[in-house]
This record gives structure tokens, sequence and C-alpha cells, in this order.
């Protein structure tokens, strides 16, 4: 071994000696922090009280470069991770040379003690081993084992052989000129070992066999290595670790030997042999070392890294990405942030919103105008008087409405329109009579419904209620099936109509006027008393309906001039003195009568010639017999015409006090149906 070597590692002891008393001091700010332009930092240092045990530094200046300390020759350092806590130096090959004798004349095992305290470990995972001969073995050893047949646990070595000077080719380390083998975890030296065998006749072309560690990514065999340098040196990394012979989980316990000393850095036990190393937390950046090494990451200075493609906002150990106001991204940190809504929707929105806010403005006004207005009918209807009356039932709009559609239309006319329905929850069928809107009627309606809601008689037309909520009142009544006395007489295909029942029908119609007229507290007028205003029920019974034109009849209140009756049926007298009494009605009923006995209408020339006062009482009783419809003419003995006539003539006697009363006319129809 050439004794300049020897050299060093007695001046290292000697300084190492000299300085023994001294305390391990962690780390200094008069520590150099780098040499030869490589960062030296905590465990390792340059200088006295620089680094932790077994980690010294020494910055050569014939190199340029720094070397680990205590080695047998200098060990370049290229790189010292703290992260990674790996190192990359040059090691010195191994090597053996044969003379012409055939014997190894020179050799070195390439072992240079770089490894005192042990603190690193050849990386299993980036070196490989090389052997380059052309017949030889090369191999390490590792992990010493005691009581066994060999003083090692593990020999990694490969056989390296050439035929010739042309077997050998560059980039091809496969076994001839040159192998390569993985090689266990846990080495801690460099030292390697041959086999040797002949090298007879190989000589001029490899006259040594070479062994060394080497990058696995930074060496490939070319044949001019069969006579490289023996000096040569091979790029290694080193795993290196706080060796205390401890793990994160025992270190903990002894805190005085901790070499984790930062906050916001942590323990993880040594991949490569025993020990720890030390790392920064999460987010955080440094030498966890030293006291407060780790200091937090400036994520948002390292778009590449810590990617955020909005709002980047650093935090202790962390950071935040937020994307701006008014724009959103699923995934800030990846997904570029858009504007949440484009101005476009945005004016779009607030359009559509306005609009439907003016809308709900609109309908709440329209809604509430039109319950003031249903109110306001109601009111004008009479309503506040009817609610009274709590004989009849007051219906709600929609109640009414799904039977006032066309085809539930059954009548139609001068008053308005009749429909025929059934209203929720009933089996008995009603007629709905809505009114013409006339605005000068509606007070007669809300009259009739006052009216009615008073009259309760098998002969008048029930009415079972009214809405007030309209513009005219809509009346209810109960359905009456057979129709008008008008139609029953008048159709085309006319019934056959007996005598006696004829006769019930006069005179129950009568009892119904005159129940109307005399029975109640308050006497009341029909006013338009004509055959269609008689409706009759499945069996012919008679109701009397269309109180529109009725008023009324009080001590004060006798006199209107506002009656609208029907040409034909009306009273002479009150159209001449526009007095409607009582006996008004009497006279309408005597031409019903007559149009009940005759079957002609009232507007017929035979009915108008004993209407008029061209004959006398006697006369007008002769020719009412004469006109009796054939039909009932030959059934009924002559008295009862005679009484028929007799009664018609009176009730269309012109002179108003001669007429009989209401009463007394059903009283004498009744007499005659026995
Ligand atoms: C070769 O080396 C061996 C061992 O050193 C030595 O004994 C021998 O004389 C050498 N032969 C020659 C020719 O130098
Ligand atoms: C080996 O590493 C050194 C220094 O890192 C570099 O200069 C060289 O190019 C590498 N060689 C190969 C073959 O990768
Ligand atoms: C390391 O630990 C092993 C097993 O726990 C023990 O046998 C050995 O003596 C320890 N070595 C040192 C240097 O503490």
């Amino acid at each position: 071994m050439p004794t300049a070597f020897n050299l060093v590692p007695c001046l290292l002891l000697a300084a190492l000696m000299a300085f023994s008393a001294t305390p391990e001091v962690e780390s200094t700010s008069d520590c150099p922090d780098s040499c030869g332009g490589i960062a030296i930092q905590y465990p390792f240092g340059i200088g006295t009280g620089c680094f932790r045990k077994g980690f010294e530094i020494i910055c050569d200046r014939g190199l340029g470069m720094p070397v680990l300390a205590g080695t047998t020759r200098p060990v370049p350092v290229n790189l010292l991770s703290i992260r990674t806590a790996e190192a990359r130096v040059m090691l010195p090959v191994a090597w053996e040379c044969f003379n012409s004798s055939d014997k190894v004349y020179d050799w070195s095992d390439g072992n240079v003690q770089f490894n005192h305290e042990e603190v690193y470990r050849i990386s299993n995972t980036h070196n490989q081993l090389v052997v380059i001969g052309c017949n030889t073995l090369g191999y390490t050893r590792s992990q010493r084992s005691e009581g066994n047949d060999y003083p090692y646990a593990y020999y990694t070595g490969c056989m390296s052989f050439c035929n010739n000077s042309r077997s050998a080719v560059n980039g091809a380390c496969a076994g001839v000129g040159c192998c390569h083998v993985d090689i266990p975890p846990g080495l801690t030296d460099n030292r390697m070992s041959f086999e040797e065998y002949t090298h007879k006749a190989r000589l001029d072309f490899s006259p040594c066999d070479y062994a060394f560690l080497v990058d696995r990514d930074n060496y490939t065999f070319h044949t001019a290595d069969l006579k490289m340098d023996v000096n040569a040196t091979m790029p290694v990394w080193l795993d290196w670790a706080i060796r205390d012979n401890l793990t994160c989980e025992e270190v903990k316990k002894k805190v005085q030997s901790y070499a984790c000393v930062s906050s916001n850095s942590e323990c993880h036990d040594s991949s490569n042999g025993p020990g720890y190393v030390c790392n920064c937390s999460m987010g955080y950046q440094g030498n966890p070392y030293i006291a407060d090494g780790c200091t937090d990451i400036n994520e948002c200075e390292n778009h590449q890294e810590y990617p955020c493609r909005g709002v980047c906002r650093n935090t202790l150990g962390s950071y935040e990405c937020k994307c701006p106001g008014g724009s959103r991204s699923a995934d800030p940190f990846n997904q570029p942030c858009n504007p949440n809504f484009p101005l476009a929707a945005k004016i779009a929105i607030g359009a559509v919103g306005g609009l439907f806010i003016i809308a709900v403005v609109v309908f709440a006004s329209l809604l509430g105008k039109e319950k003031r207005k249903m109110k306001e009918f109601f009111r004008k209807n009479g309503g506040p008087i009817i609610e009274e009356v709590n004989k009849i039932k007051l219906f709600r709009k929609e109640e009414l409405e799904p039977i006032l559609k066309r085809s539930n239309c059954i009548g139609q006319g001068g008053f308005g329109e009749v429909y025929k329905g059934y209203l929720r929850d009933e089996t008995q069928p009603v007629a709905v009579k809505k009114p013409k809107i006339d605005i000068k009627l509606a007070g007669q309606f809300a009259n009739e419904v006052i009216i009615q809601s008073r009259v309760l008689h098998k002969n008048i037309v029930k009415l079972i209620g009214c809405c007030l909520e309209v513009d005219v009142p809509i009346l209810v009544y109960e359905y009456v099936s057979n129709g008008s006395l008008d139609k029953i007489l008048h159709d085309n295909n006319r019934v056959p109509l007996d005598l006696e029942l004829r006769l019930q029908i006069a005179a129950q119609s009568a009892k119904g006027l005159a129940y109307m007229h005399s029975e109640i507290t308050m006497p009341i007028l029909h006013g338009d008393v004509k055959p269609a205003n008689i409706l009759l029920d499945v069996n012919f019974v008679p109701k009397i309906s269309d109180f529109g034109t009725s008023r009324m009849i009080t001590v004060d209140e006798n006199y209107t001039s506002t009656i609208i009756g029907n040409w034909g049926y009306m009273d002479p007298e009150y159209v001449q003195t526009g007095l409607y009494t009582s006996k008004s009605d009497v006279y309408s009923f005597g031409v019903v009568l007559l149009e009940l006995i005759t079957r002609k209408k009232a507007l017929d020339p035979d009915i108008n010639s004993i209407l008029g006062n061209s004959h006398d009482a006697y006369t007008k009783k002769k020719r009412v017999i004469e006109l009796v419809d054939p039909e009932i003419a030959a059934t009924g003995n002559i008295g009862i015409f005679h009484s028929l006539a007799e009664i018609i003539v009176q009730c269309l006697d012109l002179d108003v006090d001669l007429r009989p009363e209401m009463t007394d006319v059903a009283e004498r129809l009744q007499y005659l149906v026995k």
C-alpha cells in the first residue's frame, strides 16, 4: 500500500484527539456551509463542533472539494442530501494485476475505511457491483456472523470471462469481460475480493481484474476498461442515518440524543440499516436536524409542485387555493376557476326574477281586486241580509263553476241561462240559474233570493242557495224534471193531459200562489204568473218559479212601476194605473187557467176575445166552455167546465175588486179536483 495514504488517518486521529475534550456543539453559525460548491449541512459539518459524530467532512483544498473524514484515501463527496439522507461519493475500485509468471504482483481491496462510525450504508437501490476481467470472480461480503465456516452472512459477486481480445463488447456487461450484480442492503464498506484464475494468453489485453460498486445509472462498460487505471474511482450512493442503534420508537424515549430537533420535523426508521432519519413535516422544508430548521414552504411560489388555479394563500404547513369571488371550480387546485354566471346569464336571471316579482305583484293585486270585487258584489247583492236568512246556502263561486258549462245548459232566454248539474257530494240534480249580466236586474235577483228564502212550499220551486260573489247572483234551485207547463201544453208532441191532471195542476199552482199571497208573514206577489213559470216535476206536481219580478208587499210599499210582466198575462188595470196588487197575480192566473183547459196560447185570437171587455160575463163563460180542449171536453161533466169558466171569468174581471183572492181560487179549484 502506498505510504502516502497512511499519513492521513494519523493526522486525523491526532486532530480528533486534540479536540476530544471539546463538548459537541450541534451547529454553529461559524461552520462553513459549503465546500467546492457542495452544500454542507448539519449533521454534516466541517470543523470541530460542526458535525454530528460520524458525519465529519473535510474541505480538501488540494482537490478543491469536500471529502469524507478519517479515510485512508481521500473520498470526494459530490452531494450531501439532508432531504433524502443520501451522500454521493467517489470510491476507489478494487483490483489485482498479474505478471508474466501468471502471478498477482499487486492488488488493492478498495477499502478506504470511510465508515468508522458506520453511519453509512452502501445504497443497495442505487448501486450495483461490477466486476471487470477476462477470467475472474469478484465479490463482496457483509454482515459478520460468528460460528460458521464463512465469517460473513452475505457473499455477493459475479464471474467474468473472455476467450480472446475480441470477446468483450462495449455496452454489454453480461459476463464477457464484465459482469454486474445487485447488492444486498446493509453493506458498510467497499472491500472487494477476487478468486484468482489463470490469465495466461490474456495478459496483453486483460492484465488486471477490477471490482467496484457504482451508481447503477452511471456506469457503462467499455472494452478499454479491461485496462483501467488502478487509481480510478467510481460514484457510489451512500445511505446515511442516525445510527444510534435505536428506532424512532425507542429514540423518542431518549430525548437527549434525539436528532430530529426542529419543530415540525418527523422521525422515520432507516430503510437501509439500523437507526432513523429525520424529515421535515409535510408543508415544511429545511433541515430537521437543527433547531427551527424546518420552515414553512410557501407553496404559492411553486405552482409546479403545488398547483393552484385560483387564488393561492400560504398557511403554516399548507396552503389554500380558492376561486376568487364570483367564480367557481370543482377543483381549484387543478381546474381553472370559471365565473359563476356570465354577465348575460346574470342579466337574464335578473330580468326573469324581476318579471317574476312583477307577475307575482300583479297577480296578487288582481287577486286582491277580484276579492274586493267579490266582496262588493256580495254586499251589493244583499249578502249581509241574505246571510241572516239561514235557510239557504251561500255557495262559493268555485263550487258552481263546474256546473256552468255549455253541455249542462238546459234553458236560455231573456232572463239568462239555466244549467242542470250536480253539486259535489249530492245525488239530486240542481238547476243553476245564471242571469244575464244586467246591473239593473241585479237588485231584483237579490229580491228573489230573499223572497224565495222565505218560501217553503211544495208548489213553489225550492231555492237551495245562491252565489253572491258574482256580478249578478247565481241561483241554485231544486231541479224540476218535467219542464214548464208552457212546454207541456204547447210542445209539438202534445203529451196527453187528462182533465183530472189539468185540474190538479191548476189547483196546486193556485195553492202555491195563495200561500205566497197570504200564508206567510210578509205577503209576496209573483208579478209574472204564466205557464212558463209553472214547472212540473216527475209526477206533474206544479212548482211556481221565477220570482225575479216579485215584490214584497208591505204596508208602506205597495206601489211600483217597475214590475216587468208579460203581455198577454198582464193585468190591464196594472197597465193603466201602474198599481200592481195581488189581484194582478189573480188576473194572470186566470189567463193560465184559460190556457190550461183550452190548450191555446194566451196570444191566440180566441183567447184574446175572452180577455177584452167586449163581452159580458155570461158570453165569456159560454165562450170559455166552447173553447175547452176537445181532449178533455168529453171526459168531465159539464158542471166542472161551468165552474172552471166561472172562476176564469171572475179572475179576468177588469174590475179588480170583483176578482177573487188567490186563496179563494185555490179552494174552489181544489173542490173541483175532488
Ligand atoms: C511475478 O510476481 C511474483 C510474485 O510477486 C514473483 O514471485 C515473480 O518473480 C514475478 N515474476 C516476474 C517475471 O516478474
Ligand atoms: C456519471 O455521473 C457523473 C457525475 O454525476 C456524470 O458527469 C456522468 O456523465 C455520469 N456518467 C454516466 C455514464 O451516466
Ligand atoms: C444495538 O442493539 C443490539 C440489539 O438491541 C445490541 O445487541 C447492540 O449491542 C447494540 N449496539 C449498540 C452500539 O448499542
